[in-house]
């Protein structure tokens, strides 16, 4: 078992980037701990860049995202946690991915029709070829589990694509340069959405602050956003059927679900009949318990910029040395020569 999976560090971790993958990579580091597996985490700072975004504050950035990531469970001594800037394999085994992946695949991916709406002509092609280095990230070190939200299954089946064609085009079968991986997408909360619209996903890059919950905001801010949060003015259905066509209510019931550990159907159970007004106050109540403890932990930590750079610069490290040898079988399956 490898788990490997990315987070770019650009604006503040969210409720959404918690329910819908740091979460499990906690689990999954812990299970594969306990097997002999391997997890890699790392901060997706090369992605960062296909966008515009302040140089003098990525660095920051990216220690702040470490910060919460270990305040979330990540355990350095566990996983390799590190940033792609430190890791050149990651920028190399992108270019020897290019030749395998095709203009079409990557036209067809939503995420670069979302983010380069009508002008296309205007992107960086970075942000075209994003998913190829999300490929590159996976492949480098042979990932069996990559834990995602929804929104980034299209990117692994492009990277699922990619290996396939690279074995069949440059190794045997006996042979293969680079293993299929799976995503893993939980059930519950695999696409959170903003408190302030139904239908947008809950994203670091929207501009209103009180369409996330961050996983640094203080308990006030946390409840203050719950309770304006927006619903109808019909109180809870009894059954999920009920939750169709308001898609306000289904969120917020989607949530309260993920963090009890319980279905929507339970949440329904309990508060069917009932109005937001005594459900919102029950639902902050149980994101400040969950994500109360993360935060203090990640006051604690955010500060030691030694210490968070201390843990890149070794998960860095045991990045480099993982990353070899997959690396190497690439240029040589294509026939590049290194001396
Ligand atoms: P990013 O930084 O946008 O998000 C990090 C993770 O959080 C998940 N996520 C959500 N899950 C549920 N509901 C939401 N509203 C929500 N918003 C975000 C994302 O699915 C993601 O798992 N391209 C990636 C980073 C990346 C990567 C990789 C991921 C780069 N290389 C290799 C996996 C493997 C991204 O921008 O994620």
């Amino acid at each position: 078992m490898t788990v490997v999976s990315g987070i770019q560090p650009t604006g503040k971790p969210h409720l959404g980037n918690y329910l819908g993958a740091i979460r499990n990579y906690v689990k999954l580091q812990d299970e594969a701990h306990a097997n002999g597996g391997k997890c890699f985490i790392f901060l997706a700072d090369l992605h960062a860049i296909s966008m515009p975004h302040v140089p003098a504050e990525l660095h920051a950035s990216t220690l702040e995202m470490v910060a919460t990531l270990v305040a979330c469970g990540l355990d350095p001594d566990k996983s390799v946690l590190f940033n792609q800037a430190q890791v050149p394999a990651h920028a190399e085994l992108q270019w020897l991915l290019m030749g395998t992946a095709r203009m079409g695949w990557l036209n067809r991916m939503t995420q670069w029709k979302d983010k380069a709406g009508k002008n296309r002509e205007g992107q960086s092609v970075a942000l075209f070829g994003y998913p190829v280095l999300q490929a590159a990230d996976v492949l480098l070190y042979q990932a069996t589990h990559v834990p995602v939200g929804e929104d980034q299954k299209q990117h692994l089946e492009l990277a699922r694509d990619i290996a396939q064609k690279f074995n069949n085009d440059f190794a045997s079968e006996e042979a293969p340069v680079f293993t299929l991986p799976e995503p893993y997408i939980p059930e519950e909360a695999a696409r959170i959405m903003s408190l302030r619209d139904g239908s947008r996903k809950m994203s670091k890059s929207e501009p209103s602050d009180m369409s996330r919950i961050n996983l640094t905001d203080t308990a006030e801010d946390m409840a203050g956003k719950i309770r304006k949060a927006k619903t109808d003015p019909e109180p809870l259905p009894s059954d999920l059927a009920g939750l169709e066509g308001r898609p306000e209510a289904a969120n917020l019931v989607g949530i309260y679900a993920a963090l009890a550990g319980t279905s929507q159907q339970a949440v329904l159970d309990q508060f069917g009949g009932l109005g937001f007004g005594t459900f919102k106050p029950a639902m902050a109540d149980l994101v400040v318990s969950v994500l109360g403890p993360i935060r203090d932990r990640f006051v604690e930590l955010k500060d030691d910029r030694e210490a968070l750079d201390a843990i890149l610069a070794r998960g860095a490290a045991q990045a480099r040395e993982a990353s070899r040898r997959t690396l190497d079988s690439a240029y040589a399956a294509l026939g590049l020569v290194r001396g």
